[in-house]
């Protein structure tokens, strides 16, 4: 929306200030940093047209859009970027400046733009003698209290010049989690998010507790001025300061504007999991004769430029709070949102965790809150903007009963529960259990699962095998021929591998690859049932986390295990995956070392199976499955309407076998062979 008149800019200036000064004080904003920017942009628009009229309170030109001030004068102005927001606009950028040089750049220097404060930090002989805030860039606060708590910020650096580091202070996630918990410990509001709790904290004297701050060195005033960036970061690193070369994010030197593009791209993609906020990737002309060259404006230099990434924090209203009730009876909390697009995806819910979080939070329904959203992480509501209230906010109201079965909720946990557990969700995890690739039992997949709950017949998948034939002729619409085929299909069930029982406990984080890994991994019911949290660590692909939440999720099994032990099913894995296969040195079967993967709709023999059978078959082959193509990937069985995998294989040259000729290949291993 562009601006039309003198008194919609005047309100456009008023508001930015407002922003600028929120965020540059307390790192609160009633905008997000994208609408921040593209307020910006609309103003320089309108004083571009109207020159004669620009206010003299207009944050263009200005670092920190004219917000705050201090009393230190820097040494050398600490400058802002420019910014660009896409590769068409860095592109343009780069030739400007090659233009303007009348050559081509030496080198570049590609680093992450990371989410904080800028600081500047003064050494003399060594010694950390004063830090500063960066203020109008001119002048700024001493924060010097505040150098205790910086890590990365070393008292002493390894040799005894003079030096001043310029950097960014600010909190990790896991600075910022910790800083939280602490702040609620002590009685005091949750930051809104990490550069919030980083502004703050910086400028905070006297607080009763101690938050923890990281500082990364990306520049220096001082001697080394020949250095060019790579290599002066490289000393600054050498000399103690932190910088972000011990990251993923690290800054990388390109000879050209394709490679810069392409790491501008991979440090994008590596956003959501580092371990701190970016919002975006800094580019710099790498050589200092360059640099000089180029020159700096009074705002930002034209040697850099900041390609920025979509905001990952966006405000919008909390409309609602749904409860829902998980498989294992675990009550969640989720907000409905107005809906608002975070980096190019539309979010509606974000998760909320537990009710203890919402009180934490001090969330109200209809609250202006800050949504987080990167890459594929569940989007999650961090704070409410309490400056923002309009006094129609309401309690967001607390269920005092199981929204699902209407049992009681044990609220002893941080987690609220259902009372009833699992068996609260009986019906949904019986049809879970049911299904076609695990115990594979037909009729029981609709309103039959319900019937039988209902009934008091089944409480958990252990009970489908005591089930009799006369108890299911009594029940409503069961015909002797139902009953039967139902009779069938449960005895058929009784002989399912490990793999599959397994995966129809439904234990969190165990889907149906993980399922087969770990009945391949321990062989045995009872082995799994004996294995600790380390045990469980040593199968391919499980963390310490999730090992120990199996182990949890297990023994509150134990009932249902011991059901099955009794009826004999599942205990011990009959297709033993390739894995086991391997351990004890054996070599069989006709896809021996061979990586598959299969794609597209599978026709002939192989019509029939499920994408999870067709992974069984292949292991059984001897063969490893896999869902993705890569350089591993030595056949591709591409069937009906197979797409961007088949491309992906002829371009790197793999074996590609229709499913009819696969099916040749593994005939011996096919199901009732
Ligand atoms: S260079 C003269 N490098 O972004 C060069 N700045 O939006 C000026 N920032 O004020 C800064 N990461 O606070 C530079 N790798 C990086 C940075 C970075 C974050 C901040 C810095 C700057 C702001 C401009």
């Amino acid at each position: 929306m562009a601006l039309d008149s003198p008194t919609s800019y005047a309100d456009a200036v008023a508001a930015a200030v407002q922003a600028a000064a929120a965020y540059y004080t307390d790192g609160s904003t009633p905008l997000g940093d994208d609408e921040y920017d593209a307020l910006v942009r609309e103003i320089e628009a309108w004083e571009q047209a109207h020159p004669d009229q620009v206010l003299p309170d207009s944050p263009t030109g200005k670092v920190a859009g004219g917000a705050v001030v201090g009393d230190v004068p820097h040494s050398v102005p600490m400058l802002s970027l420019d910014n660009v927001f896409s590769a068409g606009e860095l592109a343009d950028w780069a030739a400007g400046l090659e233009r303007r040089l009348g050559r081509q750049v030496d080198g570049w220097c590609v680093e992450p733009k990371l989410d904080g404060l800028a600081v500047a930090a003064r050494y003399q002989a060594g010694q950390l003698a004063q830090l500063i805030t960066r203020g109008d860039g001119l002048a700024g606060e001493d924060i010097t209290h505040a150098t205790d708590a910086v890590l990365g910020l070393p008292q002493q650096l390894a040799e005894p010049i003079d030096i001043e580091l310029r950097g960014e202070v600010l909190l990790t996630q896991e600075q910022f989690d910790r800083a939280n918990e602490i702040r609620l410990a002590h009685g005091a509001v949750p930051f809104a998010h990490p550069r919030s709790g980083a502004a703050g904290t910086l400028r905070a004297k006297d607080r009763p507790y101690r938050i923890e701050l990281t500082f990364f060195a990306y520049g220096a005033v001082s001697h080394l001025t020949d250095l060019g960036h790579t290599a002066l970061l490289e000393r600054l690193a050498q000399l103690g300061a932190n910088t972000a070369a011990t990251t993923a994010a690290h800054p990388l030197r390109c000879a050209t504007i394709d490679e810069v593009q392409q790491r501008v791209e991979e440090i994008a993609a590596l956003r959501a999991a580092l371990p701190f906020g970016i919002d975006g990737v800094v580019i710099k002309a790498d050589s200092a004769a360059d640099q000089e060259q180029a020159g700096s404006g009074s705002r930002a230099p034209r040697w850099a430029i900041a390609r920025k990434l979509a905001a990952v924090h966006k405000v919008t209203r909390l409309l609602g709070v749904e409860w829902n009730v998980g498989r294992t009876g675990v009550i969640a909390p989720r907000a409905v949102l107005e809906p608002v697009v975070i980096d190019g995806v539309t979010v509606t819910y974000a998760t909320l965790h537990n009710p203890a979080d919402i009180t934490r939070r001090g969330l109200m329904l209809n609250d202006q809150v800050f949504v987080y959203r990167a890459g594929d992480v569940i989007p999650r509501v961090e704070a409410p903007l309490v400056d923002e209230r309009t006094g129609d906010e309401l309690p967001i109201v607390f269920p005092e009963v199981c929204p699902r079965c209407g049992d009681a909720i044990d609220t002893s946990q941080q987690r609220w529960r259902c009372v009833r557990g699992r068996g609260c969700e009986a019906v949904a995890s019986i049809r879970y259990a049911v299904g076609r690739d695990q115990l594979d039992i037909e009729g029981l997949g609709g309103t039959r699962a319900v019937q039988l709950v209902e009934a008091g017949l089944v409480a958990d998948v252990a009970d489908l095998f005591a089930l009799t034939r006369n108890q299911l002729l009594a029940l409503d619409r069961m015909g002797e021929t139902s009953t039967d085929k139902l009779i069938a299909a449960i005895e058929t069930a009784r002989t399912q591998p490990l793999n599959r029982v397994f995966c129809a406990l439904g234990v969190r984080g165990t889907g149906r690859t993980m399922s087969r890994r770990i009945a391949a991994h321990f062989g045995s019911m009872a082995a799994i049932r004996a294995a600790d949290a380390e045990a469980f660590a040593e199968v391919d692909g499980i963390g310490t986390e999730k090992a120990q939440v199996i182990v949890t999720e297990l023994a509150e099994l134990a009932p249902v295990l011991d059901k099955l032990a009794a009826y004999g099913v599942g205990t011990e894995e009959t297709t033993p995956a390739r894995s086991a296969v391997a351990d004890v040195g054996e070599q069989t079967g006709p896809l021996d070392g061979q990586a598959v993967v299969v794609t597209g709709s599978m026709t002939g023999p192989l019509a029939d199976l499920s994408r999870n059978q067709m992974n069984e078959l292949i292991e059984r082959a001897g063969g490893k499955a896999s869902s993705s193509v890569s350089k591993r990937t030595t056949l591709l069985v591409a069937g009906e309407k197979a797409g961007s995998k088949r491309t992906k294989a002829e371009e790197l040259g793999i074996d590609i076998l229709t499913p009819e000729n696969f099916a040749q290949l593994i005939a011996d291993y096919l199901p009732g062979t």
